[in-house]
């Protein structure tokens, strides 16, 4: 069921890369999001910070649902927020397509996963780098995206964090093939290739795609450099 809502909503073939929003350039929003579209990203990553669960403010629905007229693409919600739960309903009416919480965030995050996958949104569950696999294994198959992050959650442009891969890789051996592994945080052209070695299939991309002059250039090398090493989903 979930399978079917993800397969049908992120209409595209893995490795995927979702370029991370927090990273763009705001005073032109309208245009990245064209810029992004005609480099063939399908999908638009949006960090969501509340300034309490991370030391950090960015953006939050109302932003996430001006831009959602202009574009089709899959919008992928990383919410790094406190009581996500009564917020939650903000960011499905905004038209998010997937919606991920933090489990530190949610210890017992099954009634929101509930909630998303009766509202028609995919539901994610991120890890951050301190947090075990343990912690989010009893939610595994009410989940249709899992986000492991590779530096602490909160700012863009941090290294990656290599303490991620096994983590990735156990939580490849834990999760059904259609389910979305994803990592965020510090990827780029020297780490992709690890992250995808280690199980992942969707990149969250920041820094290392907003500095190039090209999108459509950076998103083909990320794509190439993930292909080989990237299992696909079935
Ligand atoms: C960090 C965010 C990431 C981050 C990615 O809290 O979740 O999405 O902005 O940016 P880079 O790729 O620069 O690490
Ligand atoms: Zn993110």
């Amino acid at each position: 069921m979930i399978n079917q809502k993800l397969q049908s909503k992120l209409n595209t073939p893995f490795p995927v890369i979702a370029p991370s929003m927090l990273k763009c350039d705001f005073g032109n929003l309208h245009r990245e999001v064209e810029l992004l579209e005609a480099a063939e990203a399908s999908v638009l990553h949006w960090d969501v910070m509340d300034g309490h669960f991370v030391p950090n403010l960015s953006y939050g629905a109302l932003l996430i649902e001006r831009v959602r007229p202009l574009t089709k693409m899959f919008f992928d919600a990383h919410l790094m927020v406190s009581n996500p739960e009564e917020y939650i309903d903000e960011y499905i009416k905004a038209g998010c397509d997937s919606i991920t919480v933090h489990i530190e965030a949610v210890p017992d995050p099954q009634d929101i996963l509930d909630h998303m996958n009766k509202s028609g949104v995919v539901p994610g569950l991120a890890i951050s780098p301190k947090t075990p696999v343990e912690m989010i294994e009893p939610y595994l198959e009410s989940c249709g995206l899992i986000l492991v992050m590779s530096v602490e959650p909160g700012f863009g442009g941090q290294s990656f964090m290599e303490s991620s891969l096994p983590k990735i890789k156990q939580l490849k051996t834990m999760i059904a093939n259609s389910t979305i592994l994803s990592v965020d945080g510090g990827i780029g052209m020297e780490t992709i290739a690890e992250a995808a070695a280690a199980g992942a299939n969707y990149f969250v991309v920041g820094s290392a795609l907003f500095s190039q002059a090209d999108y459509s250039i950076a998103v083909n090398e990320l794509v190439e450099k993930a292909r080989s090493q990237t299992a696909s989903l079935t």
